[in-house]
């Protein structure tokens, strides 16, 4: 038998389109095993400010198809202190809480598991962000609809590019991690796509563009992780034309448009399964780790497993960008 009788659940770190369909898969299941549920606004910021409300089923309807998170988001920079996380766990048991489900990235994730070795308080968390830089789950929430996001602007901006013959620079995010710049560099027909995980000099990618002109290409895009080793888009594409005199190119910073959007029928599903488990697998004693799927098969991840292993990126992705491109 359980012990766990209250279960509070939040958002934390960047949103992602998703999350809410997290949220409500958590509080609606939890509802259905007779526990009972509070969602704490504004990540672990809110935690700490006793920000912690009841909710029902219906707190969470009309969800499901909404962009961003309606229990807010923070990045708390209080929770990273001891006194920070006294306060949270003080506030978790006043209201009698006895497990939490955390929705984020690798940022919530550290949190969670401070939090877990400090007081040993059950956690089970959900990866939701665009990044999908989380080691344990194929996808993580948010990031199928983000790179649709992207393809559709970067299809938009290939209408200008085509029209004036223009090399255009586009920057996705992804902070360290380039699993948006490949998987919609692919999907949108780059040119070439510049990320943290593999070098790609300066001189590499002036060669490219001047193979692609010669092979009478008139219209380029280099898609470029805002954590490129050879700076943003803006410094990479100033280092690219001094090499390039007569070259026209734009930049183009894609920002927080990546964030927000009605989540894609992939993150609705996976956000709604995955949240039906993190709280069947507080109730079968399971903690201190995240909920993933691989395979299309539910898998637990330890959190320092989740947030230190950075294996997961396919490279070969790569390869098949570079012999698509020519
Ligand atoms: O982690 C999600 C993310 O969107 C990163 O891709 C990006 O670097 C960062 O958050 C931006 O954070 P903020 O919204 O705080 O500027």
């Amino acid at each position: 038998m359980s012990t766990i009788r209250r279960i509070a659940v939040l958002t934390s770190g960047g949103d992602a389109p998703g999350m809410n369909a997290a949220v409500r898969a958590v509080v609606r299941t939890s509802i259905h095993y007779n526990i009972e549920v509070f969602a704490v606004y504004r990540g672990y910021q809110g935690l700490i400010e006793n920000d912690i409300v009841p909710f029902d089923a219906r707190s969470v309807s009309q969800i499901l198809q909404r962009g961003g998170t309606v229990i807010k988001t923070a990045r708390s920079k209080e929770f990273m202190t001891k006194e920070g996380r006294q306060k949270a766990y003080e506030h978790l048991k006043q209201h009698e809480i006895d497990a939490l489900v955390v929705i984020g990235g690798d940022g919530t994730f550290t949190g969670a598991n401070i939090l877990y070795k400090e007081f040993n308080f059950p956690i089970i968390g959900l990866p939701g962000t665009i990044d999908n830089d989380l080691f344990g789950t194929d996808y993580t929430i948010g990031f199928d609809t983000a790179t649709n996001t992207v393809i559709e602007a970067v299809d938009k901006i290939r209408d200008t590019a085509l029209s004036h013959n223009r090399l255009f620079f586009i920057e996705v995010m992804g902070r360290d991690s380039g699993f948006i710049a490949v998987t919609a560099g692919l999907a949108s027909g780059a040119l070439a796509i510049v990320v943290p995980e593999q070098e790609m000099t300066v001189e590499e990618l002036t060669n490219r563009i001047i193979k692609a002109k010669d092979n009478r290409k008139t219209a380029s895009i280099v898609i470029v992780a805002e954590g490129g080793k050879n700076g943003n888009a803006e410094v990479l594409s100033k280092k690219v034309l001094a090499q390039l005199p007569g070259y026209e190119a734009r930049v183009t910073i894609l920002g927080h448009i990546q964030r927000g959007g009605s989540p894609s029928t992939f993150d609705r599903n996976l956000a709604s399964r995955l949240g039906v488990v993190a709280v069947e697998s507080l109730l079968e004693g399971k903690k201190d780790c995240m909920v993933g799927m691989i395979n299309n098969r539910i898998v637990h991840t330890g959190f320092e497993t989740a947030i230190s292993d950075k294996l997961k990126m396919d490279l070969d992705v790569l390869r098949v960008a570079d012999i698509l491109s020519t």
